[in-house]
């Protein structure tokens, strides 16, 4: 290992929840201080308490995933002339190899790391990792190295950025290269720059070098001798390598919206070309070959919401746009060095971020897209299966208090092969389609009364239906066009009676199954005086530590309208009677708290990253089986440093590599660079970066 545990003592005492104030105060503007956005009176639930749903059997391993992994393995590769890709193929498939057997033949036979405090990265007992990238590190050719006393924006703009959350790993050649694909969250000031006072002491080219340590970088990464280690490839052109920033990447925008009154500024009065893009949370890698990547609390970049007109501030309220002040608490005064994040003077910039992002890796001459067809929120990301029927289908979370869940299934189906035809095609399944919002049912509301008690059935679970928000250029949702639903979501979903969640992250099916996978975070506004209270979904008031959720489409069809929910796990120590392992043997399981993206393995596996340990141990990453006898039984695989969330996890199709983003080492009030509160991952002071882990006998993970 490359790092030196050692325990530190906790600088900040002062936390929001259980995240440090810091990380309240840089990652999402400090939310927690402001009034929970979703004050609609929809009735989430009613009173319709349905009929018991039969336990459901195992899904036949394969079924569906058949129609996504089976179609040969290449894709196209998409680029025109010299970036021309050598055979990029999706995850999971050819490229990287599969393994043998099906869903339920991985049993998790690792040996859990206990939970800890260490400043330090902890692997299970027969396994390795290394840092591949950190926040600095130069990823375009030419780039300069890193000195944390000379930054320039020129220069970060080149360099890894800060902040590293979604982690995908595309294959692009063979078993040996392929593309790290990862998205830059956001900044923090006080951890980057040495000497930092204020936000209001930052130099202009300071909050440059802001801007553009945000958003994504895509790398070239090579295969270390056979093993389950990669590193980045350091000589050569490196044509894909690539940074897209908040300071200057052009993205187009498409979809029904695109154009609409809603998104034009003086600098785009055509409404179609938006400059950035912002707080990239979580993501998905397409069937295409492309990166899906969720814009979340963007509503932090924007100053003067009480300078715009009185029309137009309960649509900036609800995405959590402070309007009775210029400057709400944790601005980042960006319009100091560029004034479109100043509302007063440019009302409809909010409106041009809360997007889903699509870039292709594989054409680093493409423009990237923000789908406005896939409706604007607080994603945290997307990830897409293609139905039955050939429709792609896209998985989202809006993670905020009381938030909703969604999905959208395409116009168009999805086009098999390897052709430029068939890219080219795929390319577009994202601009026109459906938009749903989830309400889900109850099959024991009676008995839900907050504690987190199971039901006497059993199970956490009930009925759902997707409601239809619009589809095309037709709204559904009354008095509203489909611009305005596209654009103001979370007032339509308000309208339809979509069920309020406990903070909806990550959001993913199981390839293998169809059946998808929700980590609800936490809500530890539940059931306090004038806020909803508990539902069996969300089954615990003041709930601290999350829980998972698992929705199966009726008669497995992801485009469907309906659907069947459970709650595999209601997170936190298995010794509170309030939490639920799927009925596992709870002094086997891990404790977890927090769930917030997850990722399957090859062989169908369900892995879990936190977010603020309410328990007192550092976030780390866990693992569990879904199906079979081991469902629930689950593991933590490995812990993060100090201060720090684990994200992006992601495992190679070969089951021989897990790669995890360590994201805000060290960041604890009180924290600098010259008082690290973190030394990982170089010994002096704290770097978010991107791990990957291995077996060192070469074995699949996990097993
Ligand atoms: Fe960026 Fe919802 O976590
Ligand atoms: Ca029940
Ligand atoms: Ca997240």
């Amino acid at each position: 290992m490359s790092d030196r545990p050692r325990l530190l003592p906790l600088l900040g005492a002062t936390r929001h929840g259980s995240r440090d104030a810091m990380t309240c105060l840089y990652r999402c503007g400090n939310a927690c201080d402001h009034p929970v956005p979703n004050m609609s009176d929809n009735a989430y639930f009613g009173d319709v308490v349905n009929a018991e749903v039969s336990r459901r059997g195992v899904v036949r391993a394969g079924a569906v995933g058949a129609l996504v992994l089976g179609f040969g393995g290449a894709v196209a590769g998409g680029a025109p002339a010299a970036a021309a890709p050598a055979t990029p193929v999706v995850p999971g498939a050819a490229g990287f190899g599969r393994p043998d057997g099906g869903v339920g033949s991985g049993a998790l036979t690792f040996k859990p790391v206990p939970p800890n405090t260490l400043d330090s990265l902890v692997v299970p007992n027969g396994y390795d990792h290394a840092v591949v990238l950190r926040w600095g590190d130069p990823v375009v050719p030419g780039a300069p190295e890193f000195d944390v006393r000379a930054q320039s924006a020129a220069a970060q703009a080149g360099q890894f950025g800060y902040n590293n959350d979604f982690v995908g790993v595309l294959p692009l050649d063979g078993r040996k290269r392929a593309l790290l694909v990862v998205n830059h969250e956001y900044t923090n000031e006080d951890l980057m720059f040495p000497g930092f006072t204020s936000q209001d002491a930052l130099s202009v080219e300071q909050l440059r070098i802001a801007m553009a340590a945000h958003g994504m970088s895509v790398v070239e990464l090579e295969r270390v001798d056979g093993t389950g280690q990669w590193r980045p490839v350091t000589k050569g052109r490196r044509p894909y390598n690539r940074r897209v920033t908040a300071l200057a990447t052009k993205f187009e925008l498409t979809g029904p919206a695109a154009g609409s009154a809603h998104l034009r500024t003086a600098a785009d009065p055509k409404g179609r070309t938006v400059v950035g893009t912002l707080n990239n949370c979580a993501g998905g890698v397409t069937p295409w070959g492309t990166v899906l990547s969720g814009e979340e609390n963007f509503n932090q970049y924007f100053v003067g919401g009480d300078a715009v007109a009185e029309e137009v501030k309960p649509k900036l309220a609800r995405y959590g746009i402070t309007t009775t002040t210029r400057y709400p608490s944790g601005s980042r005064k960006w319009e100091r060095a560029d004034e479109r994040f100043d509302l007063a003077k440019h009302p409809n910039e909010a409106n041009r971020h809360g997007w889903i992002v699509e870039i292709d890796p594989y054409d680093p001459e493409s423009r990237p897209r923000k789908h406005t067809a896939l409706g604007r929120f607080k994603h945290e990301g997307a990830n897409v299966i293609v139905a039955r029927s050939g429709h792609v289908v896209a998985y989202m979370g809006d993670d905020e208090r009381f938030d909703y869940l969604y999905k959208f299934v395409s116009d168009k189906k999805f086009m098999k092969g390897n052709s430029w035809v068939a890219r080219r095609h795929n390319l577009t399944l994202l601009e026109s389609g459906t938009l749903y919002v989830a309400e889900l049912k109850q099959s024991s509301a009676g008995e839900i009364d907050g504690s987190g008690k199971l039901p006497s059935d059993g199970a956490f679970d009930g009925r759902g239906r997707w409601i239809k928000l619009v589809s095309g250029n037709r709204s559904y949702v009354d008095g509203m066009t489909a611009a305005d639903v596209l654009t103001f979501t979370r007032l339509a979903g308000d309208k339809v009676g979509a069920t309020k969640m406990d903070r909806p992250e990550d959001v993913e099916p199981s390839l293998l199954t169809g059946k998808v996978y929700v980590a609800l975070t936490n809500n530890t506004d539940r059931g306090r005086a004038g806020k909803p209270a508990a539902d069996e979904a969300n089954p615990r008031n003041s709930n601290k530590h999350g829980q998972v959720l698992e929705l199966v489409e009726d008669r497995g069809d992801n485009a469907g309208e309906t659907f069947a929910w459970s709650l595999p796990i209601v997170a936190g120590d298995p010794a509170d009677p309030s939490t639920f392992f799927a009925g596992y043997d709870k002094t086997k399981v891990s404790p977890i708290s927090c769930p917030d993206n997850v990722a399957f393995d090859a062989t169908g596996n369900l892995w879990i990253s936190t977010d603020g340990n309410a328990l007192g141990s550092n976030d780390g990453l866990f693992a569990t089986a879904v199906e079979g006898p081991e469902r629930g039984h689950l593991k933590q695989f490995l812990t993060v440093p100090v201060g720090a969330e684990a994200c992006g996890p992601f495992i190679t199709g070969d089951n021989r590599s897990v790669f995890v983003a360590v994201q805000h080492p060290g960041e604890l009030s009180g924290a600098s660079v010259e008082k690290p509160a973190s030394n990982w991952p170089d010994g002096d002071y704290a770097k978010p970066g991107v791990v990957v882990a291995w077996r060192l006998d070469g074995g699949p993970i996990g097993s």
